[in-house]
């Protein structure tokens, strides 16, 4: 018998615990001609803000050893366009949408938030904390415990009530468990870890940085280690609090070990841009593995590396310990 792959996410049932990262699949549409986007556990959108914007300069795109830079900014159609256009169209679909929603203010965010309440058929809120402050000289609110919660908490408070809200927390802190308490502490029914790390290229050709914003965001294979420290630390500190794992994650194999560290479910990014089908290859691969485990569910596996009986330890993993 296949293993029950449903996924929670607070108050939100997912038929499965694989979805696509903040992003790497547009609107959707894009993704829709590879993939049946109601098959996918849920999309997460490109991050949201009030206004439309264009993005960052050209070049923004780098590639690295295992894994690539971005610099692409905070590009979309801003919310208005997004729920006339973009969201109905997902629903229609048959898709789950989690919006992500960025803003350069607190109030940006609660503006968002609200704007959300009044629609119907958003699974869950991301909040993209790695946002420039701009009441704070640009300073990203996701390095700062403090300017984390305060928008954490202006969200929950503007969110309808049956919304979970998701904290995505940038890796770039010293003690992402301090941001991690001070967001749930503010009411974040979940977390989401990892956004990209900020990294830096220069073309020795040429002398100069590749990017014309000089850094960019390092996504990819090359920072999954990181993410499955930073859910692995979550865990620890919150067990009971969902955490969608995200970060290099290119086989089913990746997604159990984030699942293993505590993900309650995972979310394909950079290795959507090289395999559109991406997202469907590793729910298949993840079900392999999980029946090569002798897990009977995919929620058997959470936190299973912790040791620590969070539910019934699957055969197979209890033949080998
Ligand atoms: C081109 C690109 C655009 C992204 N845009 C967003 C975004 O709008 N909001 C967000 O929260 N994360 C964004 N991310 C970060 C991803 O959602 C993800 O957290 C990160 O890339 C790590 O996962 P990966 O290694 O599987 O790509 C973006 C990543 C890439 C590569």
């Amino acid at each position: 018998m296949p293993a029950d792959m449903r996924a929670r996410l607070g108050q939100a049932e997912l038929p499965n615990p694989v979805l696509a990262a903040a992003g790497c699949a547009g609107a959707g549409r894009e993704l829709a001609q590879f993939v049946d986007v109601a098959r996918v556990g849920a999309l997460i959108s490109k991050s949201i803000m009030a206004e439309p914007r264009t993005g960052n300069p050209t070049p923004r795109l780098a590639e690295t050893p295992s894994g690539m830079l971005n610099s692409v900014g905070l590009q979309g159609p801003g919310i208005d366009a997004f729920l006339q256009r973009d969201l109905p169209w997902l629903l229609s679909r048959g898709a789950r949408v989690v919006v992500s929603i960025a803003g350069q203010s607190v109030r940006e965010y609660a503006g968002l938030a609200a704007r959300l309440s009044d629609t119907a058929g958003v699974t869950a809120i991301e909040v993209n904390l790695s946002c420039p402050n701009a009441e704070d000289a640009g300073r990203l609110f996701a390095l700062d415990p403090q300017r984390a919660g305060s928008v954490i908490a202006v969200v929950r408070g503007s969110a309808r009530y049956d919304i979970p809200v998701f904290a995505k927390l940038s890796p770039d802190v010293t003690d992402i468990v301090a941001v991690a308490s001070a967001c749930v502490a503010s009411g974040a029914d979940g977390l989401s870890l990892i956004n990209t790390l900020l990294g830096m290229a220069i073309d020795p050709g040429t002398m100069r940085p590749v990017l014309a914003g000089k850094y960019g965001g390092l996504s990819g294979p090359a920072i999954r280690p990181v993410a499955v420290r930073c859910v692995w630390q979550a865990r620890a500190a919150f067990p009971t609090v969902p955490i969608i794992g995200t970060g290099g994650v290119r086989t089913g194999r990746d997604a159990l070990e984030l699942l293993l560290a505590g993900a309650s479910a995972i979310a394909v990014g950079t290795e959507i841009m090289h395999d559109p089908s991406a997202c469907s290859r590793v729910l298949r691969e993840l079900e392999e593995e999980l029946a090569a485990l002798g897990a009977d569910r995919v929620s058997d596996v959470i936190g299973q590396a912790h040791g620590q009986a969070g539910g019934r330890v699957p055969r197979g993993l209890a033949r080998r310990v």
